[in-house]
């Protein structure tokens, strides 16, 4: 797999790519507490990609439930072993979940290398993670990944060895490789807590600005979108994940209409949950945000089915209600009247743009203004003159509408957010006037 460093760096990192057969079972949605469904195989081809092979070929069967040993039907197990030797293929990928004993009996089978979905995100994370924060969270989600797979990884083999003298040094053994993994995940933890402690601070120092958030599937385009609205230099590619971290940037369009906007990590249908878990830290910037501006590639086989993925893992982290845009990108790629006409009617208030363009921006900017300001009110208040110095941003952005002097105290007509107000009651001793 290729290094997004040493690209950057201008070092070839070119290998032969690895040939993958991809495989799907399709199965009932209610099958093992919700893990089933259909497979999606061309957007599995899209994460082989990113992760750096080649799909040479895939299978895909509809049954009720997995085979518990080797996942496929036996007769498909067979077609795929064939295709496997047809194509030269070195790397099985499957859509589902496996269990340890599960890829082990696959890959007795196949001779090749078999994983599965959760992975193969796994490594494509690890690949691109770029900062010490981005390469923890991966960390972490991956030993949390192996713990209970080495349980039942030494338990399948004990199994296997059996009898009385084997048993012994596999359980010391498991509990030895045990503790190492738990011990690194307290340590890991632990590190990311410190890098958190010291993200508050420059979060607690911003949060009277106001914040939108870019969120969207992978690949929809929100990278794209905050170098073009800000000067962020954020990394853009036609890849899966190419963004891991969160970047900050201001947006100004005048002086009172300013942002900040957030870009931070892609998402996707049924994101590993321990991935979403490790990036909790990095997700933080959504929850903080006043506004999520939720990018869906209009060009995608089903931008619906991408919505309703994106949505599911916001479930776990921003309460329901929380203020959303909804903007269509990619417009340039597809019939924009008939697209139009129909998500209009589905999505009342949705923005529809072209990143690569730059149609429909302007839209999009006075849309974030309008959440920005359609909180703001005009009150009047009451400041002891000696905290009068809180009035200057005001001022500089003429929102005092008027200002009188009684004695020690100063009334001010002001145009303001309910978040600058409650910091000028909160902190400057500001009272509300009658
Ligand atoms: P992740 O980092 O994976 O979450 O991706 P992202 O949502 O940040 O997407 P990114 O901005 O990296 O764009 C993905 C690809 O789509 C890039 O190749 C962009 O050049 C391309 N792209 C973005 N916007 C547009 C657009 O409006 N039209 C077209 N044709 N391509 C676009």
């Amino acid at each position: 797999m290729s290094n997004r460093r040493d690209e950057e760096l201008g070092y070839s990192t070119e290998r032969p790519r690895d040939k993958a057969v991809v495989v799907g079972v399709n199965l009932p949605m209610a099958w093992s507490g919700g893990m089933g469904g259909e497979a999606d195989l061309p957007e599995l081809a899209r994460l082989v990609d990113t992760a750096g092979a080649d799909v040479v070929g895939e299978v895909e069967q509809n049954r009720h439930r997995p085979v518990s040993s080797t996942f496929l039907g036996k007769g498909r197990l067979e077609d795929l072993q064939e295709l496997v030797e047809q194509t030269d293929a070195n790397l099985v990928v499957f859509d589902n979940d496996l269990s340890p004993a599960q890829g082990n009996n696959l890959e007795k089978v196949l001779e090749v290398n078999v994983i599965d979905r959760t992975e193969l995100i796994l490594d494509i994370f690890a690949s691109h993670a770029s900062t010490r924060q981005s390469r923890l969270q991966v960390e972490l989600a991956q030993l949390q990944y192996m713990l209970p797979r080495l349980t039942r990884l030494w338990s399948h083999l004990e199994r296997q060895a059996g009898g009385i003298g084997t048993r012994g040094p596999g359980e010391t053994q498991l509990e030895t490789d045990r503790r190492l993994v738990n011990k690194r995940i307290t340590s890991v933890r632990s590190q990311l807590k410190d890098i958190v402690n010291s993200r508050q601070t420059q979060v607690r120092a911003r949060k009277d600005v106001f914040t939108a958030s870019l969120i969207g599937y992978t690949n929809a385009g929100k990278s794209t979108l905050m170098n073009g609205l800000t000067d962020a230099n954020v990394y853009v590619k036609d890849q899966l994940f190419a963004t891991l971290d969160a970047t900050t940037r201001k947006v100004e369009l005048d002086e009172r209409r300013r942002f900040l906007l957030t870009d931070t990590v892609g998402f996707i249908r049924r994101l590993p949950h321990h991935l979403v878990e490790s990036f909790k830290a990095t997700l933080q910037e959504v929850q903080d945000a006043d506004l999520m501006i939720h990018v869906v590639e209009a060009s995608s086989e089903d931008p619906e089915h991408q919505i309703r993925s994106v949505n599911e893992v916001l479930r776990d982290i921003v309460p329901e209600d929380k203020a959303t845009l909804l903007v269509f990108n990619k417009m340039d790629l597809v019939d924009e009247e008939l697209f139009r006409n129909r998500y209009s009617r589905l999505y009342l208030d949705a923005i529809f743009i072209s990143g690569k363009s730059q149609a429909g921006w302007d839209e999009l900017q006075e849309a974030v203004v309008a959440r920005m300001v359609g909180d703001e009110r005009i009150v009047t208040v009451t400041i002891p003159i000696a905290n009068l110095q809180c009035l200057s941003q005001f001022h500089r952005t003429q929102s005092v509408l008027e200002q009188t002097f009684e004695a020690d105290i100063c009334r001010a007509t002001l145009r303001l957010k309910e978040k600058e107000l409650n910091r000028l009651i909160k902190r400057e001793g500001a009272v509300l006037a009658e």
